[in-house]
Formats: C-alpha cells, structure tokens, sequence
C-alpha cells in the first residue's frame, strides 16, 4: 500500500529533477524580477490617483520585496556566492523591467502587472516545483510554497482593480498594446525562470532610453475631500481629537508615497536598505487605512473624512538624506511620552473608548517603534557626517514642514457626534 506521508509527503522524489546549477540559475532569476517589481510598484504609489490601487500597490511592493529576500538567502545554499546571488543576473531580464517603469498610467501599470507579469510569476514558480525533486530541492519548494499562494492573492486583486477600471474599449486597447509589448519583450529575455529562448535582437526598449525618473507630483482621485491640514483640538475635546487621530492617520499617504522616492533614488545600497525602507512605506500606507477603516466604522462611508495634503509641500522638495533624517526626527519624538505614540492609544483606549481605535492605534505605537530602530540602523550606515550634522540636517528638514504647514489655514473635522459607536 502507498502511503501519502512516505518521503515526508514530498512531491517527486524519485525524478531526476534539476541540478544545483540550474535550480541556482532559475532562483536567480526569480530573486531579480520580485526585486524589480518591488521597484516598480513602490516607485509608482505616487503616481497612481485611485485610492484602493495605490494602498495594494504599498502592500504589493513589500510581499515583492520579501519574496527577493526568500530567493537571495536560499541561492548561497545552492553553492552561489552572496555576491553574486545579490546582483542582476543579465542584462535580458533588466531590459524588460526597465521598460516596465515607464508604464504611463494606471492603466499600463495595471495591465503590466495583472496581464503580464505576475501570471509570469506564477508559471514559472509552478513549473519549477513541477521540474525539482522536492525531496533533494525541500527548501526551496517549501519557499515557493508560500511565495505562489501570495502572489496568486495578489493578482485576485489585481484582476480586481483591472476589471473595475479598464471599463472602456479605448482602456482595452490601451491596456492591450502595452501588455503585448511587455510579454513580447520578457519572451525575448527567455522568460522569468529563463528556461525559454533568448532573441537578442526582439530585447530593444520601446521608451527606456534614459533611467526613470518619478514625477513628484501629488495624485489623488475624489475617495476622499482634499484640505490642507486639519483642526488640532485638546484631549479634553474627546470626539473632536478623535478625529483629529483618524484623519491624521489617513494623511500618512503622503509619507508612505515619499518613502517610495527614498527607496527608489537610493542607488547602489545593500539589500537590507531596501527591504527595511519598503516595510517602512507599507507600514505608512497601512497606518493611512487604519484612518481609513476607522472613519467607514464610524461614518459608513470613508468619504466623510478629508484627506489631508500639507505634507507634499515639503516632502516631495527634499532630497531623500534629508527627508529620512527629517522622517527620523519626527518618529523619534513620537516614542517621548507623554505625549507620543503611547499617549495616543491610551486616549483611545481610556477617553474615547473606541475600541478599533484603541486596537490601531496599539499597532500604530509598536510600528513606529520599529521605524525609529529602522531608521536609526539605516542613517548609521548611510550617513557619513557626524551625529551632529545629521541632527542640523533633520532640523532643517523640520523647520522647512512648519514653513509649509502654516501656508494655508486648518480645516474642521467632521461632526462625529452620536455616531461613535464606544463602549461607554
Ligand atoms: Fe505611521
Ligand atoms: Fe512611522
């Protein structure tokens, strides 16, 4: 009788399968395209105007960048050195995500991903688990496990978003054309696991002709009212401060946008740079959906809450040293307490008595902990001045976001009285 749990319930362990090397140069392969994608989506939050495709651009990012990180670390167990296994395989892959970056709207950007690349993706991990023997290959196979089941979530929504916004045939033809030069070009380079034939002479880009550059300009579309900046209210005035905190935590956006300029403009760092500064973004966009996700509980619908758009007017100006040592400063000062981070939740936990609230903001508290470890890590290895210099570079960038948050007046919170639900 065969039993399922012999070879420990592994697939193929009697077949031949693939050899170290070619398992290597396959995984090498896989390492680079999650790393360009991670590229891609952050560097494109920014110029992305619909609201849900903007925050699963942020989650999408840093899936992308954990999954290079899975790839990177199982390639100097397959007998590739860490220099290697941390640089571009070819130049035949990173012809094709050069290209990819000039996607013009969210129409390309959406068909790129949901049409093109993450089916991509898919095919190739899958084939590959169908060619190792998964007894001889486990860690790997145990990797792809869990990188198929995210990307394939990821690309549910993806599909989401494209059937819900290529709603026209103009849109069909737009998204079309760009797809079919994309899959045309990553079929010159041989595919994503590379097993396919390489055609030099089809491996010519349409646009990249020059590095991409992001356009620094704010994008949003009409989810929720635009002002300036919001009213700043006592504890004492509970609901108004309530407010206050959500709207404050939907405008972290910006924040998490910016972050995309320092993880895109930052050439030439190692690998840990870029995974720390895309979790800090996601964590950014995330805490901008807890605002989000708070005013739907209260309001039943999101739109009530402003948006707040201050924050553009200095973060988009700033060179990325100085934007992050500024970043710096300002979560720092976030861990003094009172008042701080712990203030905050406290507030929602005791004065309000809200009990999402009280429960994101307790996560909101243990993120930013984390963005000041990150940040502190980061400027350390990043920055050559001194201690000091960094701190008159961090106050310059702070002096600069009073300057611009005092350009235009404070706008009222929305009248949340009777409607939150609390356990008072
Ligand atoms: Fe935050
Ligand atoms: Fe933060």
């Amino acid at each position: 009788m065969k039993r399922s749990y012999q070879y420990a319930g592994l697939q193929n362990p009697k077949q031949e399968g693939l050899s170290v090397d070619q398992c290597a140069a396959r995984i090498h392969r896989f390492a680079y395209a999650a790393e360009r994608l991670m590229f891609l989506q952050a560097s494109h939050i920014i110029s992305t105007p619909e609201r849900d495709v903007k925050v699963l651009l942020a989650r999408l990012q840093y899936e992308n960048s954990q999954h290079a990180s899975q790839f990177k670390a199982r390639l100097p167990e397959l007998r590739i050195s860490k220099k290697k296994a941390y640089q571009a395989p070819d130049v035949s892959l990173q012809i094709v995500f050069d290209e990819a970056m000039y996607a013009a709207n969210t129409v390309e950007l959406l068909a790129g991903l949901t049409k093109v690349f993450k089916p991509a993706l898919l095919e190739a991990y899958r084939r590959y688990v169908e060619d190792t023997n998964g007894l001889a290959d486990y860690p790997t196979v145990r990797i792809l496990k869990t990188v198929i089941a995210e990307v394939a979530d990821g690309l549910r929504q993806l599909e989401a978003a494209y059937d819900d916004l290529i709603d026209t045939p103009e849109k069909e033809a737009e998204a079309e054309t760009w797809s079919r030069t994309l899959h045309n070009l990553l079929a010159a380079a041989g595919g994503i696991d590379g097993t396919g034939e390489v055609n030099l002479d089809a491996l010519e880009p349409v646009r990249a002709t020059n590095p991409y550059l992001i356009p620094k300009q704010l994008t949003r579309d009409d989810t929720f009212p635009r002002v300036w900046d919001i009213i700043h209210v006592d504890n004492e005035r509970v609901e108004e401060r309530l407010m206050q905190m959500i709207a404050t935590r939907l405008g972290e956006t910006t924040i998490a946008e910016a972050l995309g300029f320092v993880l895109y403009e930052m050439k030439d760092q190692p690998w840990e740079f870029y995974t720390d500064i895309s979790r800090h973004l996601w964590d950014e966009m995330r805490h901008s959906v807890f605002g989000e996700a708070a005013a739907e509980d209260i309001f039943d619908n999101r739109s009530t809450m402003p948006i707040r758009d201050w924050e553009s007017a200095y973060l988009f100006r700033m060179d990325p040293l100085e934007l992050y040592a500024m970043l710096f400063g300002v979560e720092a000062g976030l861990m003094k307490y009172p008042p701080g981070k712990r203030e905050e939740f406290e507030f929602c936990r005791d004065a309000a008595r809200h009990p999402l609230m009280t429960t994101l903001q307790d996560f909101d508290w243990a993120d930013e902990v984390l963005h000041v470890h990150i940040a502190r890590r980061r400027l350390k290895e990043w920055f050559n001045g001194s201690p000091e210099e960094l701190q008159a570079l961090g106050q310059k960038g702070l002096d600069f976001r009073a300057r611009a948050r005092a350009m235009h007046p404070q706008s009222p919170l929305p009248d949340a009285s009777g409607k939150i639900k609390s356990t008072q």
